[in-house]
């Protein structure tokens, strides 16, 4: 694509004196990790964000469209953290674009003082009911070899080659946007979590530059020393939108429209019991989470735009893998209530490392472990106004995969609490009731990889809208896909107006 004519004419002046020293052109640091996210209205608004471990002048994005060159000009504002481990100062450069045009594809450039300009295109959401696809998995790592031993190099943070070849399955089909279900690159576990942090971006940025990565927080993100609950590095890493948090506790919930689709990310550290980060901070929120999701929950089903709410989390209310984490009554005491009483649709989660689907789930059992109760039979078509179907998609590329450790036949392993910390292991062990799992659906026992694909189709007013749904198993290096399986949601189009 060509250039404009008028780049250099429409960068504004450096404004005011700098606080910060002003790197020598030749040394000036690349524009290193570009990705994006969209903003509260996926129609309007993207931000676009680097990192760099030296002060940048004038962080900047130029954008444009491919036959109108890159006209405008935003500047980027700079938010750092300081890695407790290592000592390492990141400086992520979020430049916030509004006034898009809906269902438009932009084209960037990414740049600072003395550094090359990076490219990138991003394509903004349908307004209103619009077709589009969307993506997502959970616990990826990385596919980098990050330390040597005696016995050669290695990868330090649970990751496999397999975490390259989803992104790659991912480009094949060039969603509008990508869910992240927690459990990035498993920095808390890795030498140099700094490193680390970029492998990731790094890996994902052929994908992340082009259509936003919209992550949910997993017990992997949360890294002993950093900020102050432990997630201070995703805090810093992602410009997410704003969700009237404390600034503690910015980034770990929000929420997103694009089309008719209302996206909803969750924090599930929060109210999960198990033990699963560096620290163990069930409760941090104090409910205010729970008060966030309910008043979210209760707009967007008021929404008279709103067809779909999705929830996007980590840690899961539904698991037929033995030996592995398992389902987490926290969430079942806390958020499926309000999932029942509000109508989600659907959950995408990871944190078990393999791919499942539940039936559609209303209400709760009496027992113990509040097993969901499940409302239809039917694995291909599925009323979401009846039930919430919850998707595990936790194989986004780990050395750790768990499709070899379902229960045949299926039954669930509950987390019901914690005991006291375990002076070996500096963690409170969980305590388990296994049940029986009346709402499996599906279970993918043959492919460790793989990711959702969800095509939207708003339909015609005064019928049903729907998504088609493809679990795709990546089989291969350039992510060669393999559908293992497919169903379709369904719900009457412009009538939630849910009863609660
Ligand atoms: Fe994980
Ligand atoms: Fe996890």
């Amino acid at each position: 694509m060509a250039l404009g004519g008028g780049t250099a004419a429409a960068e504004p002046a450096a404004p005011g004196p700098l606080l910060w020293s002003r790197p020598g052109r030749l040394g000036a640091p690349r524009v290193s990790g570009l990705h994006l996210q969209f903003g509260s209205d996926a129609s309007r608004e993207v931000v676009v964000s680097w990192h760099t471990t030296a002060s940048v002048a004038r962080p900047r994005v130029l954008l444009g469209t491919a036959h109108g060159g890159f006209g405008r000009t935003e500047q980027a504002r700079t938010t750092t953290y300081r890695d407790a481990k290592s000592g390492t100062e990141v400086q992520v450069h979020h430049a916030r674009i509004g006034g898009l045009q809906p269902d438009t594809d932009y084209v960037y450039a990414a740049l600072h003082d003395g550094a090359a300009p990076e490219l990138g295109t991003v394509r903004t959401a349908p307004r209103g009911r619009g077709a589009f696809t969307f993506t997502s998995f959970g616990d990826q790592g990385t596919p980098t070899l990050g330390r040597q031993t005696a016995g050669g190099w290695v990868n330090d943070n649970l990751g496999s080659p397999a975490a390259g070849d989803t992104t790659a399955g991912v480009e094949r089909i060039a969603p509008l946007f990508h869910l992240v279900n927690g459990d990035l690159c498993y920095a808390n576990l890795s030498g140099d979590r700094v490193r680390t942090w970029s492998d990731w971006f790094e890996n994902n940025s052929r994908s992340a530059r082009h259509r936003p990565w919209m992550p949910a927080a997993g017990n992997h993100e949360n890294e002993l020393g950093n900020g102050s609950i432990g997630y201070g590095a995703y805090q810093a890493y992602f410009s997410l939108p704003e969700a009237g948090a404390d600034e503690q506790l910015r980034g770990l919930w929000y929420a997103f429209t694009a089309g008719s689709v209302r996206v909803i990310s969750l924090n599930n550290d929060d109210v999960a019991y198990q033990d699963g980060g560096n620290s163990y901070v069930h409760g941090y929120s104090g409910g205010a989470q729970q008060r966030w999701l309910e008043a979210q929950l209760a707009a967007a089903n008021a929404d008279p735009q709103i067809d779909w709410i999705v929830v996007c989390m980590h840690q899961v209310v539904i698991s037929t893998a033995d030996k592995f984490n398992g389902a987490d009554l926290g969430i079942r005491e806390t958020w499926v209530p309000l999932f029942d009483k509000y109508g989600v649709d659907l959950v995408v989660c990871g944190h078990e490392h393999h791919y499942e689907r539940s039936q559609p789930i209303r209400g709760q059992q009496p027992t113990d472990t509040r097993t969901p109760i499940p409302v239809a039979t039917d694995t291909e078509v599925i009323d979401t106004s009846k039930g919430t179907v919850h998707m595990v998609i936790g194989g986004g590329g780990t050395s750790a995969p768990s499709n070899q450790l379902l229960y045949s036949p299926a039954r669930c392993r509950v987390i019901t609490g914690v005991g006291p910390v375990d002076s070996a292991t500096g963690k409170r062990p969980p305590k388990y009731v296994i049940e029986d799992a009346p709402w499996s659906a599906f279970r993918d026992a043959d492919h460790s990889y793989g990711f959702a694909a969800f095509e939207v189709d708003p339909g015609v007013r005064g019928g049903n809208t729907s998504i088609a749904v493809t679990y795709y198993a990546v089989t291969g290096p350039y992510g060669e896909l393999l559908p293992v399986d497919r169903f379709r949601l369904t719900r009457p189009r412009g009538r939630r107006g849910h009863r609660v």
